[in-house]
């Protein structure tokens, strides 16, 4: 299955919008874009800048998170509908750290999926264990669970805009990736789930991607393997080094 590959940075809470700026004109042209897609993930503030400054190239604007309403009394927070207006093509749902910190559950993470959609934002789904749930063998009960409430209620034809992001937690910001062998066993399952929910065909069309740790000596391996498409870069990806993960 031809499936077109991609990497994307989280740059979650870090970077300015001067700062933004200066990153991604380093980025823009060291990165080749012609064999897959390349995302950007900034924070909400840097998206118009960042927006305007790769406009003319392929690398796609995405944002972090957004709220399943269009608009209302909804203090600080971001719709959908603003998120098109500046072009964001792609957005993060239900990072493992909006369901720490935030109260995120699979139920808002449905929400916003369709709310994502209904714009034509390409959702970036998250789902991942903790270490205790992996050493209790319990890692995919919790992903198909995550995964089956999280895309409730789609069509086919919707599921193949959305890329599943496995992230185990374990491995977030730890300097500790899963081996490529783990992440594929889950990813396999992941995709296993997807055509329970949908069909095969649509599965074998879903993106799915690995995040965790990943630097520029870890992506090849992890990339290479048959049900990883790319990856969800955090840490690497505000370094020089994401241009050796997009390039490997
Ligand atoms: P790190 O690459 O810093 O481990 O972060 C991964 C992540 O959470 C991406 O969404």
């Amino acid at each position: 299955m031809d499936r077109r590959r991609i990497v994307m940075g989280n740059w979650k809470m870090n970077k300015t919008p001067g700062e933004a700026v200066e990153l991604v004109s380093q980025l823009k042209d060291g990165i080749n874009t012609d064999k897959l897609d390349v995302v950007v993930c900034v924070p909400f503030v840097s998206l118009a800048d960042v927006g305007r400054l790769i406009k003319d190239t392929n690398i796609k604007l995405g944002a972090q998170n957004m709220h399943f309403e269009t608009s209302g009394a909804y203090t600080g927070e971001i719709s959908g509908l603003m998120l098109k207006e500046l072009g964001v093509e792609y957005v993060i749902i239900g990072h493992s750290e909006r369901r720490q910190y935030f109260n995120e559950t699979d139920q808002t993470v449905n929400k916003k999926i369709h709310k994502a959609l209904e714009y034509g934002i390409n959702p970036i789904m998250c789902c991942g264990e903790t270490l205790v749930q992996r050493e209790a063998g319990v890692t995919m009960e919790k992903i198909r669970m995550q995964v089956k409430r999280g895309l409730q209620g789609l069509t086919p034809r919707q599921a193949t805009k959305i890329v599943v992001a496995y992230e185990p937690i374990w491995a977030i910001g730890t300097g500790r990736h899963a081996t490529a062998n783990q992440a594929e066993r889950v990813c396999a399952g992941i995709r296993c789930v997807l055509s329970e929910i949908f069909d095969e065909p649509t599965a074998a069309k879903m993106r799915i991607v690995y995040g965790g740790s990943v630097t520029g000596n870890s992506a090849k391996t992890l990339f290479d393997m048959d049900n990883i498409d790319g990856g969800l870069v955090g840490g690497a990806s505000l370094k020089a080094d994401f241009e050796n993960i997009v390039n490997c």
